[in-house]
């Protein structure tokens, strides 16, 4: 006679996405998981908002084409997984869900109680994109905190190797173990691991110096272009503080700064009065067209 154990009854792998916002981030996320031939639905607030969901997503795909990274057939095919819509409950037969709305508490609050609402499938996975919002917050209000965790993409999204993985306090172990296979196996990224805290491990490291290089500006040092350079060339960095900003987006920048001194108060965490004025202004960065350089 065989054994009569049951199996354990292990989750399905991941084979649709629900990706919330299709911004810099949102579209980058999406293009990475249609790429690897998932099957994804974008949702964005507004029509027109979608629809630059879908040309951010395209353009990129072109860049990568002019490159040879992908062929034309490629690029039709992988538009063909992606749907862009308004619509929440097009969610609600994803398997997981990546939540990559603006970067504030009470939007996110109000996304993860919405989703958690409506996705049909049990063991579905609802994660967030945020760089400083407690998971453990996200989690609580969605009404099913141990399938919920933070999975952190970085910008450009299809370039950058490093996603963080972060569960929190009610995280299940199964949930994390899950994300981590779908992170190296289905998308070929490769996963870090950080504690529920404001800024995770890159940002912790990153944001401060952001916000110093603009300090340094902003008193007068030396001009953007020979802060940058002096980053790029005396430190091999890819590219300088102030481009870089200009690149995640300054509003984002803020927020994250605003975040991670709301938790730990500390002073280096808190963003310069020209960071202020420059999102006040609408000089957001690459995104806008004006930041630290003109695009
Ligand atoms: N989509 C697809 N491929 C892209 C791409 C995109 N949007 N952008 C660039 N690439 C590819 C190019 O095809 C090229 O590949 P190849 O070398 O094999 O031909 C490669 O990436 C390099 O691109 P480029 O030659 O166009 O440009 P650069 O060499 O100037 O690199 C860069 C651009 C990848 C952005 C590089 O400057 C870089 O690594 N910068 C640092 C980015 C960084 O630090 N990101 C993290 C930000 S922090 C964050 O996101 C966290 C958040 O919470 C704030």
């Amino acid at each position: 006679m065989g054994d009569t154990t049951p199996a354990t009854p292990t989750a399905p792998e991941i084979a649709t996405v629900g990706v919330v916002g299709g911004g810099l981030m949102g579209s980058g996320i999406t293009e990475v998981a249609a790429r690897a031939g998932l099957d994804a639905v974008v949702v964005e607030v507004t029509q027109d908002a979608a629809e630059a969901a879908e040309k951010r997503v395209r353009d990129s795909l072109a860049k990568a084409e002019s490159r040879g990274k992908i062929t034309g057939q490629e690029v039709n095919e992988v538009m063909e997984r992606i749907r862009f819509t308004t619509d929440l409950g097009l969610l609600a037969d994803r398997d997981l869900v990546v939540e990559a709305a603006s970067e504030r508490e009470d939007i996110k609050l109000a996304l993860f109680e919405r989703i958690g609402a409506i996705l049909e499938k049990d063991d579905a996975v609802l994660t967030s994109n945020t760089s400083s919002i407690p998971i453990v917050k996200l989690g609580a209000i969605s009404g099913r905190a141990d399938r919920v965790m933070g999975v952190h993409f970085f910008n450009p999204a299809p370039v950058m190797q490093l996603v963080e993985l972060i569960p929190s306090l009610t995280t299940s172990e199964a949930t994390l173990e899950r994300m981590q296979t779908f992170v190296t196996k289905a998308l070929g990224k490769q996963p870090i691991e950080a504690t529920d805290r404001a800024g995770f491990v890159v940002n912790s490291l990153l944001v401060p110096y952001l916000l110093s290089a603009i300090r340094m500006y902003e008193a007068g040092y030396a001009s953007a272009k020979d802060i940058d350079r002096g980053m790029v060339l005396g430190c091999g960095h890819p590219m300088g503080p102030l481009a870089l900003s200009d690149l995640i987006g300054l509003d984002t920048i803020r927020a994250i700064g605003i975040s991670m001194y709301d938790e730990f108060k500390e002073p280096l965490y808190s963003p310069p009065p020209l960071l202020d004025r420059m999102v006040d202004a609408g000089l957001l960065g690459k995104k806008s067209g004006h930041g630290f350089y003109a695009y």
